[in-house]
């Protein structure tokens, strides 16, 4: 009997656990979508559309080239110079004054990289880290050594850009990264990405990506400068204490200054900002919830928010379309009045140093204070000017950092002048 009670107990409780699994696993009760497993492997997102068309069906129209709402960012590959001219002497001797152009739909990743003027037959694997979904694949075949392979070498069998793959687990749908460069930072930092929250995840899968970083010489391993924090300070903080050389992506041709190029820090602006310290997830503006036929799911048109402030924005915020839609310009016309500035005054500042190099009878020792202050001036302006939300990410933040730029870029000028007036007197 006794027996009999403890077997039907065990069998029930098993049906539960099945039952429990299947609906939280399969059946998400949320969104009421179907999961179907699709082997390891595949990436062609059109696969995946079989079994999610309202997903792929948005995944397709990243490739749509609209421009943005805001009159900031948008599709089109427009580059960056002939909003910002000085990009062309801040960025001399090296490939962005050649091509940068702003960004587009995740799709086109591939194509932009195969066709980037910036392409050299020295440039390596490690380019592709962020551009295609078979990363997971070659990375667990070659370890870091794919970093360092030539990367004509490895472009013949890259297929695919940015697909499903990228951010979801083909088994069980559930979200992932697959960028070890964002792996082990986040595993320096003690944390592990395995154990994160689908809440953290939804930031997570965009920062794997969405961040700067440098590649290590000789290596090529893509690291992001994240030891002492997130923070513009804090990452010129990690590349100062670098020996010399480390950290010298190219030397400019007419200030002689030794330079760093930032990337593109929508991540870590947007973890100090307002919406990230409120755990406001990339996710909730960038991929909103939609509605079709009843059923809940994610928009996969990963763009500007501002073309869905309904969905992206008033689920939190009571302000009508039009009031959001001005506080964003107001912020974004801030930023770009300050950015233009800074990137202005740097440029002066690489001439102030080449004139006063010029002169024969410069002080060395204050040259150099000037290239540093020229070259700390430049990298914060440019890590606000690689930024792709034109500071509405962290509207504070970014404003701070142009103003240390400016202050710092007249530092710079101020004491090449003065490099060669000291010397005259003597
Ligand atoms: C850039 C990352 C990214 C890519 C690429 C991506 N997704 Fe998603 N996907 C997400 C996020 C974020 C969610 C929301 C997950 C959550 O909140 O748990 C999501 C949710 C889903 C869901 C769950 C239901 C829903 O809509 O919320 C399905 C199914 C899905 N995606 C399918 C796809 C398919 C199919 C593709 C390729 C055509 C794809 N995803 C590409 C990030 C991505
Ligand atoms: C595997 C790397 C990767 C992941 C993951 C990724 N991105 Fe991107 N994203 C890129 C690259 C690279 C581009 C630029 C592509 C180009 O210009 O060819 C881009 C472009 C964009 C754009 C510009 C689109 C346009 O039409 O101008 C937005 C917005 C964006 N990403 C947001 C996100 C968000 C939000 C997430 C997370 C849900 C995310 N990305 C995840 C690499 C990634
Ligand atoms: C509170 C909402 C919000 C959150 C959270 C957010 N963004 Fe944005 N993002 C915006 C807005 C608004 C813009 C500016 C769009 C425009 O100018 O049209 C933007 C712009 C961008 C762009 C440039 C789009 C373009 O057209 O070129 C990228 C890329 C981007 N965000 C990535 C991210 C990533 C990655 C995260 C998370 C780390 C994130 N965003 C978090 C609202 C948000
Ligand atoms: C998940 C909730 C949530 C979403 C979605 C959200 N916000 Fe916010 N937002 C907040 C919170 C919380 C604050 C800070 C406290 C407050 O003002 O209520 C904030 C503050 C702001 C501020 C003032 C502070 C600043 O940084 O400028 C603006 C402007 C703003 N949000 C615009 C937007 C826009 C535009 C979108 C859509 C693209 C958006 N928000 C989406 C929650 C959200």
């Amino acid at each position: 009997m006794i027996k009999k009670i403890v077997f039907s107990g065990i069998a029930l409780a098993v049906l539960l656990g099945v039952f429990i699994v299947a609906r939280v696993w399969l059946f998400s009760p949320e969104d009421g979508i179907k999961r179907v497993s699709i082997p390891e492997g595949v990436h062609d997102p059109a696969e995946w559309g079989k079994a999610y068309p309202l997903q792929y069906q948005g995944y397709l129209k990243n490739r749509e080239m609209a421009p943005s709402p805001t009159g900031f960012g948008g599709s089109e590959k427009t580059q960056k110079a002939v909003m910002e001219p000085a990009n062309l002497m801040n960025f001399k001797g090296m490939g962005f004054s050649k091509d940068y152009t702003e960004d587009r739909g995740h799709p086109y990743a591939l194509e932009d990289l195969r066709e980037t003027e910036r392409l050299t037959p020295k440039t390596t694997g490690a380019c592709m880290t962020c551009k295609t979904a078979q990363i997971g694949g070659i990375f667990k075949d070659k370890g870091w050594a794919y970093a360092r392979t030539p990367l004509t070498d490895l472009l013949p069998t890259l297929k695919h850009p940015i697909t499903c793959s990228n951010c979801h687990d083909p088994k069980t749908m559930n979200l992932r990264v697959m960028n070890p460069a964002f792996i082990e930072a986040l595993a320096k930092k003690g944390i592990d990405v395995r154990k994160a929250s689908r809440a953290e995840m939804r930031s997570y899968v965009c920062g794997q990506c969405h961040v700067e970083y440098y590649f290590e010489p000789e290596t090529y391993r893509v690291v992001f400068p994240w030891n002492k924090g997130l923070q513009p300070e804090q990452m010129y903080a990690y590349y100062a204490e670098k020996p010399a050389g480390f950290t010298q992506d190219w030397v400019h041709p007419d200030s002689q200054t030794k330079m760093l190029k930032a990337q593109h820090p929508d991540y870590e602006t947007w973890s100090t900002g307002t919406h990230g310290m409120a755990g406001v997830a990339c996710a909730d503006c960038h991929m909103p919830f939609l509605r079709e036929s009843g059923r809940k799911y994610s928009s996969h048109w990963v763009t500007s928010p501002m073309r869905t402030v309904e969905e992206s924005c008033r689920t939190c915020h009571t302000q009508s379309k039009d009031w959001l839609m001005a506080r964003v310009k107001t912020t974004q016309r801030h930023v770009w009045d300050m950015q233009l500035r800074a990137g202005s005054t740097v440029s002066r500042a690489h001439e102030a140093i080449a004139k006063a190099a010029a002169d024969s009878r410069v002080n060395g020792a204050e040259l150099e204070n000037a290239r540093e202050l020229l070259r700390r001036a430049q990298w914060y302006w440019d890590i606000v000017s690689a930024e792709n939300s034109m500071g509405f990410h962290n509207p504070a933040q970014v404003l701070n950092t142009l103003g240390q730029s400016v202050d710092l870029a007249h530092q710079a000028i101020a004491t090449a002048n003065r490099a060669v007036s000291a010397s005259h007197g003597k």
